[in-house]
């Protein structure tokens, strides 16, 4: 069954019009550098909501999400609650994001510090588990997240470590930051799009973001018959590693639905790695298995 859909998301990946297959999938590239994590880490329509402020650009917040995650907000940093298997995949996507980065950027990945220099934006940043070791890579780092609690928590954590303190955090969404003209050599949105109001708009402001020649990085997790059974029926309700309710399956996108809305928003997909759990060894590595969960990697075309 696995190998199966594995073979059947092939089949649709390399079935992409031209324009949308130009992606390779990670394992078809050179190198995959190891990552050091240092530190204490151990659908459609923009809404009116109570978490909103006065703006003209259309909204990404979801009240019902945002709730969700103000409800579990005080968990941020405890590595065995709720965001477990976010600080547990963490290593997989820093060396997803140092690998392509790097390579994108021309540093040499080797280096404790390859992102000196670089600005980058985590967008829904939550309480800062991937902020903080972008900014021990060196990154100059700015966290936004539309919940209060959590960047209050993320600033907390940060001024915890000298180095992590620099961390720009603030409550506030990509769209008001458009308004801003604000800019980022690289935009990462990581397990975000699927708890946004509108997919497509939310995609145009993080193109929006991303500096001339810039990065933009969105994970996320595929609406496939494997996701429903593993990301929501076994995680959320047999081993209980998240609430009940945190993914609405249809909310999920389809690594080609990605693709598309980011070509349309200006953002050509280069790069599609998946992400997989081994039960036996509780880890998480980057596969070419984009049946689950996934992350796209594109550059901000001219
Ligand atoms: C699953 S968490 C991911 C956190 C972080 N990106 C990570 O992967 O470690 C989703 C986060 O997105 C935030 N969020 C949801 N909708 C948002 C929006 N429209 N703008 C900014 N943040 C949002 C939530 O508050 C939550 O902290």
């Amino acid at each position: 069954m696995a190998s199966s859909m594995f073979l059947a998301q092939r089949r649709w990946f390399h079935s992409l019009p031209r324009n949308l297959s130009n992606a390779r999938f990670f394992s078809a590239l050179p190198s995959q550098h190891p990552v050091s994590v240092s530190g204490p880490q151990n659908n459609v329509g923009p809404k009116s909501n109570k978490f909103e402020k006065a703006s003209s650009a259309p909204s990404s917040l979801k009240e019902p999400e945002l709730a969700k995650f103000s409800a579990i907000a005080d968990t941020w940093w405890d590595s065995e609650g709720p965001f477990k298997p976010l600080h547990k995949m963490n290593p997989t996507r820093l060396a997803f994001l140092r690998s392509t980065l790097c390579r994108h950027f021309r540093k040499d990945p080797l280096s404790a510090r390859p992102f000196e220099g670089l600005r980058f934006i985590d967008v829904g940043c939550g309480g800062g588990i991937l902020s903080e070791p972008l900014t021990r890579m060196g990154a100059t780092v700015t966290g936004i997240d539309a919940i209060e609690k959590n960047i209050k928590i993320a600033r907390l954590h940060a001024n915890l470590d000298p180095t992590t303190s620099t961390i720009e955090y603030c409550c506030t969404t990509a769209e008001k930051l458009v308004e801003e003209q604000r800019k980022f050599d690289a935009v990462i949105a990581l397990e975000v799009i699927e708890h946004v109001a509108d997919a497509a708009e939310f995609c145009k402001s993080l193109s929006a973001l991303t500096a001339h020649e810039g990065a933009t990085v969105v994970s996320t997790i595929n609406r496939s018959m494997r996701s429903y059974a593993t990301a929501i029926v076994a995680a959320e309700y047999l081993l209980q590693w998240l609430p009940k309710g945190t993914h609405q399956w249809s909310s999920f996108l389809t690594p080609e639905e990605l693709t598309m809305i980011l070509k349309r928003a200006g953002v050509d997909v280069k790069e599609m790695a998946g992400f997989v759990y081994n039960p036996l060894t509780g880890r998480w590595s980057l596969s070419d298995d984009i049946s689950v969960n996934f992350i796209a990697y594109g550059t901000k075309e001219k």
